[in-house]
């Protein structure tokens, strides 16, 4: 920390109690808080966290043979649905709000990107499933997706795959009883997926250089200035969208229109999650330590007190490719990245339009036209390269 920096952050405290607004605004951005946080945001590892649940999320074969069943139609029962229909392109999810699934089914809320997926800790827009393999059992089952099951993956498995899957789980699809072989599936989907990252973008050189600038004392003159004062500041993005994934892996009321049945959110999700036989702690998981366990009654046991904020919350979503997936929210109602920051300058949406209380940090910001562009344009320099 340069000595004028220095300087200025303390003087700042010494007059905190008398004149706390002036100082707020002298306060030079980033406060030493501030800078601790966004070295948190830059480079991501190159690989996702270890997951000890699956014992193949790791494994090549296992990420082949993953890849050729996450792109087959014939696992659905309509024989024209892959998990790629609705996660494909070059942002991995569709271009409209909600998805086409088997037998003229539409998905109740807009498919977030796969891209990077196995950074986050909860996965689906209300956190339903806690690992990336047992969340793909949900899309292969559900009616409005791929109306699968256990007979269909068996018959697909036996035909097409037959000595990849036996080689890996030790016995032959006939052999797998119906639950282990959604899991021995979705284990398979996981190792995919997990090769399916956008890592290095130009925000993460953005937020380097703008550190070095800081200590050279020269971040005013940097072009990333206004970008991340608005997004630490005025934009509060910070708050939620934090870490090298963006996201705080927790779950907010914004206050985004519902009034599906799904609108509840995350308090509509949370018990089956924990009784879900497919969970991490559940018999299916590979790892026998017993921590799964221990963190979701840790989960169960604090639910009474969360549960007034669960209703309406969602997932926070990462914000890296995010110029790339296209309409946003959980609904897929905001065509444009504009069309995000405008819903955030206004306060969210018109309280009565969706469930539970909006959380009190989405408030009106008051954001001018240049502030608005140069989040936006941070928004899109988050982007990474295949
Ligand atoms: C018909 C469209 C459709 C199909 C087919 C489909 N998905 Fe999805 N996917 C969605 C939607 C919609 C969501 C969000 C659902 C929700 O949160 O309620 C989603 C969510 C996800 C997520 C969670 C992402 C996150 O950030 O939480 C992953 C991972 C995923 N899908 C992978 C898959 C896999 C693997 C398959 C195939 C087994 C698949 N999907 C098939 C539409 C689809
Ligand atoms: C209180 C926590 C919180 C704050 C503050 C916040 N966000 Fe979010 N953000 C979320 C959550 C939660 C979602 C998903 C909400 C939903 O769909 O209901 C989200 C969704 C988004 C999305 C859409 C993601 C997608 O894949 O559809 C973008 C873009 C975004 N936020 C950017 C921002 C920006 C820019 C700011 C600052 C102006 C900001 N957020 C402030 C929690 C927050």
């Amino acid at each position: 920390m340069n000595a004028k920096r220095l300087s200025a952050r303390l003087a700042c405290l010494l007059v905190v109690g008398l004149l706390a607004n002036a100082c707020e605004n002298e306060d030079p951005f980033p406060s030493f808080d501030e800078l601790d946080k966004l070295q948190q945001l830059h480079t991501m590892p190159q690989h996702p966290p270890r997951d000890t649940t699956n014992r193949f999320a790791d494994d090549p074969r296992a990420a082949s043979l993953g890849n050729r069943l996450f792109h087959d139609p014939k696992l659905s029962s309509c024989g024209t649905v892959s998990c790629a229909s609705c996660h494909d392109g070059d942002g991995r999810t569709v271009d409209k709000p909600k998805a086409d699934g088997c037998n003229g089914g539409v998905t109740g809320r807009n498919p977030p990107t796969i891209l990077n997926v196995d950074y986050l800790r909860w996965f689906m827009w209300d956190g339903r499933a806690d690992r990336l393999w047992n969340q793909a059992i949900l899309p292969m089952t559900s009616p409005v997706e791929m109306n699968s099951n256990p007979t269909i993956l068996r018959t697909q498995l036996n035909g097409s795959y037959m000595g990849e899957y036996t080689e890996l789980f030790n016995k032959t699809p006939d052999t797998t009883q119906d639950d282990e072989l959604l899991a021995n599936v979705g284990k398979l989907m996981q190792a995919y997926e997990r090769q399916v990252n956008r890592v290095n973008s130009p925000f993460d050189e953005d937020v380097k250089r703008f550190i070095a600038a800081v200590d050279a004392g020269t971040e005013k003159d940097d072009p990333a200035y206004l970008g991340l004062k608005t997004y630490f500041r005025k934009g509060q993005c910070i708050v939620c969208h934090q870490g090298v994934t963006m996201s705080d892996n927790l779950f907010h009321n914004l206050g985004v229109k519902d009034s599906s049945p799904g609108a509840p959110g995350q308090t509509a999700a949370i018990d089956a999650m924990l009784d879900w036989k497919f969970n991490a702690a559940g018999p299916y998981s590979d790892d026998r330590t017993g921590q799964d366990a221990t963190r979701l009654n840790t989960v169960r046991s604090t639910l009474g007190e969360k549960r007034a904020e669960m209703d309406g919350a969602y997932k926070t979503s990462t914000l890296r490719n995010i110029a790339l997936t296209a309409p946003y929210m959980h609904t897929g109602e905001l065509k444009t990245l504009e069309d995000v920051v405008e819903f955030y300058n206004k306060g969210g949406d018109e309280v009565g339009t969706f469930s539970g209380t909006r959380t009190e940090t989405i408030k009106k910001l008051d954001l001018s036209d240049e502030e608005k562009k140069a989040l936006v344009k941070l928004l899109e320099s988050m982007t990474g390269t295949p």
